[in-house]
């Protein structure tokens, strides 16, 4: 992990708004040994439980699913924009269908706690997750702006907190 050096959530230089929604994330996490990512741009990142967090939310067909509820950590890794068609593949294609490791050439590294990211990553957000529960039907409000993005594959809302925060 040597690539890396550590810094504290509150001096995290990046709008989260470009950072999440623009850039894209690569969620990233390990299942018996196996790595696997996918790319995310619903998200935040805030403080709950007076602890610096990050909201993620997966639905639950993503092969990164079943990666996510194995394990108590996954990163978040953020990259420059030459990494954008990492991201694409990522965001596309799945786990089930490829080695998405192989197939993008990213490196894997690892953190201090085993938990998988990239060497190319500029920024990771090492996340151990504290609450998780799906969203609801029942608990929509505006129904007409946020049901059409449903079926019956509501987000799992995971709050994470972030144990680590790693730049170059
Ligand atoms: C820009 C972008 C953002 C995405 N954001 C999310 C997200 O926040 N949550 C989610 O469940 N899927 C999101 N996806 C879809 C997954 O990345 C995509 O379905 C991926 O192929 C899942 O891979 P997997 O099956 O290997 O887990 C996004 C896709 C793109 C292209």
């Amino acid at each position: 992990m040597s690539v890396f050096k550590k810094i504290s959530a509150q001096d995290i230089k990046d709008n989260p708004f470009r950072l999440i929604g623009d850039d894209w994330g690569l969620v990233t996490a390990v299942k018996d040994g196996s790595v696997n990512m996918m790319t995310v741009s619903w998200g935040g990142v805030g403080v709950m439980w007076n602890k610096p967090v990050a909201f993620t939310f997966i639905r639950p067909q993503r092969y990164t699913f079943g990666f996510l509820e194995s394990e108590s950590g996954f990163t978040i890794s953020f990259f420059d924009e030459d990494c954008r068609k990492a991201l694409q593949f990522c965001g596309s294609k799945s786990g089930r269908d490829y080695d998405k490791v192989k197939e993008t050439g990213l490196t894997v590294v690892y953190t201090e706690e085993g938990l998988p990211t990239f060497a190319e990553a500029r920024l990771v957000l090492v996340c151990k997750k504290l609450y998780a529960q799906p969203l609801n039907e029942e608990s929509i409000v505006e129904k007409e702006m946020v049901s059409p993005y449903y079926q019956d594959d509501y987000h799992k809302m995971y709050i994470s907190e972030i144990t680590e925060v790693l730049v170059k």
